[in-house]
């Protein structure tokens, strides 16, 4: 097996439990593979992990013991995973949340009697036969499909890649979460199809209308936060740019029963025209911030959709404003709310602040696997 052996003072971050090993950190090598055990500089085993030969991340921990890794390791993490997210309210959740979960390089999602999975890492790309058959042996899917369509792969050496790997899909499939039910393109929809990530948030969000109550969800996607807020009797309209999530959120709500309105915009261009006025509005933008030029756009973003959203809430009125970039931090996200507030002349409270849902976990000591923040604030005047 691949030795690794850390320069000098490198292996405090493995101590507490930061899970990767960036290449220029690592003073020698012994040995190959794509397995590899860590040591620091003075020949003290660290943990164990994969290796990746191209990327900036060098290594990546799988186990802070000596566990083999094979079939019976992604077996023993699926099943600890699972014990983490019994009582989610929902048959689609993510089973496996990459370094959250010990299983850094691995994505897996359940969506009711199928499973998705995604590999983000060239080791994880070999290892692929044992997490199948793991897979296939704790979650007793009907099917599972690849969605490895991920840019970040090309760090790695790998080619985007997506398609069945076992089993029959029939597209979309059928989800339940809460008392709603969606219908998720596995195949084409974005991330795994569904934003599993959103579940508490979407429940949260609905707690803040009732029949009486208009409003507006921007980046609507195929409904989620629209279809929680109908359900509750309040009047929404969802706004989104994609033409197959637009179409898919309308089945969805076909599918409840209920009258929620969609419509295929640009919902930067839609804030800034409506002349309605809203009790709530939610915007859940897309976020990609590599570069510092992706942060700024993002950061203006959010002071724009806040700027025109105060503007066209009533009195009392409240914005849901969501970030899903580890690069934007609440205190940034705060920041621009506080100067869109100031531009359009309100006084704003922040109410609360919510992060991820429990199959999502929030690693204190990996802060990169914090992505999702949502702020909702309330318009006093
Ligand atoms: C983070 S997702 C929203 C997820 C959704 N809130 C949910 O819970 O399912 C972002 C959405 O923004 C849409 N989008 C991207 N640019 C847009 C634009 N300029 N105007 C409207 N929608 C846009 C994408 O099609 C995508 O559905």
């Amino acid at each position: 097996m691949l030795k690794l052996f850390l320069k000098k003072g490198k292996e405090k971050k493995v101590k507490h439990f930061y899970p990767w090993i960036f290449r220029d950190e690592i003073q020698r090598k012994e040995g190959k593979g794509i397995v590899a055990e860590l040591y620091d500089f003075e020949g003290n085993f660290l943990a164990r992990g994969t290796y990746s030969p191209k990327s900036r991340i060098a290594f990546r921990v799988l186990s802070y013991g000596k566990e083999e890794i094979n079939k019976d390791f992604f077996i023993k993490r699926i099943k600890e995973a699972l014990e983490l997210r019994k009582n989610i309210p929902s048959n689609a959740y993510r089973v496996a949340f990459s370094e959250s979960d010990l299983l850094s390089g691995l994505i897996i999602d359940k969506y009711a009697e199928g499973v998705t999975v995604q590999i983000r890492s060239y080791p994880m790309e070999e290892l692929k036969d044992e997490v199948l058959k793991a897979i296939v042996e704790t979650l007793k899917p009907d099917f599972v499909y690849e969605r490895s369509d991920f840019k970040g792969r090309r760090d790695e050496g790998l080619k985007e890649f997506k398609g069945l790997l076992y089993g029959n899909l029939r597209n979309p499939v059928l989800i339940k979460e809460r008392d709603l039910k969606f219908l998720v393109d596995v195949k084409r929809g974005l991330k795994t199809g569904f934003y599993l990530d959103q579940k508490d948030n979407r429940a949260y969000v609905s707690g803040l209308v009732d029949e009486n109550s208009k409003v507006l969800d921007l980046f609507c996607y195929t409904g989620g936060f629209s279809l929680y807020c109908a359900k509750k009797g309040a009047k929404v309209l969802g706004v989104d740019i994609n033409e197959d999530a637009i179409n898919l959120a309308r089945e969805n709500a076909k599918l409840n029963g209920l009258s929620a309105e969609f419509l295929q915009a640009n919902a930067f261009d839609f804030i800034q025209e409506t002349t309605d006025r809203y009790d709530l509005i939610i915007a859940d933008p897309p976020a990609i911030a590599k570069t510092k030029k992706e942060k700024e756009s993002i950061l203006w973003a959010i002071w724009k959709l806040a700027y025109y959203s105060f503007q066209k809430l009533k009195r009392f009125g409240r914005l849901f404003i969501c970030s899903c970039t580890y690069q934007i931090s609440v205190e940034e996200m705060v920041r621009q709310l506080r100067f869109a507030a100031t531009d359009t002349g309100k006084r704003i409270i922040v109410k609360e602040v919510n992060l991820q849902p429990i199959d999502h976990p929030y690693l204190p000591t990996f802060p990169e696997s914090l992505y999702l923040k949502c702020i909702d604030s309330v318009v006093l005047n």
